[in-house]
């Protein structure tokens, strides 16, 4: 399969002119990205490398970390850790209250807004120093020690993150978070400020693509079994309520952020980062979920 040669004609095909979404205001941080950016990184199986664009270039991962912090609670807690969360698509949007009333405080999934704080609540629970461990985690499993969070970006989101303070408190009242809301929100703030460029996000995410082990040095990262998890929840949860849309349109498990970044992996095969800030209504990469359509279109190969 030539890569490279499938990268080209996409990066020929396609440009932010074409699409008519906008990138995310409501942290104002992010508001200052450069709408045209447009990057792509694939890293396979042989240890190759290929990419167009603004592939290494660092971007805010945002919502991309919650496959991060469900690693490593799921390597503290074992399957305990559903008893806490749930794993069914919830159909609503990422930042939604509405299902935690009926539901006991028990969010559909870890990786709505709900269920990541819930994640962070375990991981600020059991660690000593979390956002160390996050940043050594994430650094490991990239091969790259430089990573780091965007401190500018946590604090313009603790200025606007009402939402998120708001679903840690009524999460707490219905019984089902231990630790100070502060402490959670400020993890779950500077976790989402992660910076990380196409490449490397395909470099760390080539564990759930490998088995839970590095590519590089085999050393084992995660279980077989959480890895099996962790992709069906990519699968069915990984996009909120456009899940559906990208299943049908991509056919890859993945994982999407408000910084415009979308993280994809064919078991066995490859992991590929995409790169665009504007985003569509459902809060996805408008070009970016494009660019993956034509990606598993070209090749003829998705996990379906
Ligand atoms: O909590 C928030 O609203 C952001 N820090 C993350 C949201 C996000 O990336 C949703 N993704 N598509």
């Amino acid at each position: 399969m030539d890569y490279q040669q499938i990268l080209d004609t996409i990066y020929e095909e396609m440009s932010y002119r074409d699409v008519r979404g906008k990138v995310a205001s409501y942290i104002p941080e992010l508001a200052k990205v450069d709408h045209r950016k447009f990057g792509m990184h694939i890293y396979n199986g042989e240890k190759q490398h290929f990419c167009f664009g603004d592939s290494k270039e660092k971007f805010s991962i945002q919502s991309i970390s919650k496959v991060f912090t469900l690693s490593m609670a799921m390597r503290i807690m074992g399957e305990s850790l559903w008893d806490r969360v749930s794993v069914e698509p919830s159909g609503d949007p990422f930042n939604s209250l509405t299902q935690l009333e009926y539901e006991s405080g028990i969010p559909r999934n870890p990786f709505i807004n709900a269920g990541a704080l819930v994640i962070c609540d375990i991981l600020v629970d059991q660690l000593e120093d979390p956002k160390k461990e996050l940043l050594e985690f994430v650094r490991n499993i990239t091969g790259d020690e430089n990573i780091d969070y965007d401190r500018s970006v946590a604090s313009s989101e603790k200025s606007t993150g009402y939402r998120n303070v708001a679903l840690v408190n009524y999460i707490k009242a219905l019984g089902n978070i231990k630790c100070d809301v502060e402490d959670i929100v400020d993890f779950y703030f500077h976790q989402c400020s992660l910076a990380m460029s196409c490449k490397q996000l395909a470099q760390a995410f080539m564990i759930y693509a490998n088995r839970g082990r590095l590519l590089e040095s085999d050393e084992k990262i995660l279980k077989p079994k959480s890895v099996k998890r962790i992709n069906a929840l990519m699968q069915t949860c990984g996009f909120y309520d456009e899940a559906g849309e990208f299943s049908f349109q991509v056919g890859l498990p993945g994982k999407s952020g408000v910084g415009g970044g979308i993280v994809a992996i064919h078991p066995e095969q490859y992991s590929v980062a995409v790169w665009s800030p504007i985003l569509n209504k459902k809060g996805n990469s408008e070009l970016g979920m494009k660019a993956l359509e034509r990606l598993t279109t070209l090749t003829g190969l998705s996990v379906f």
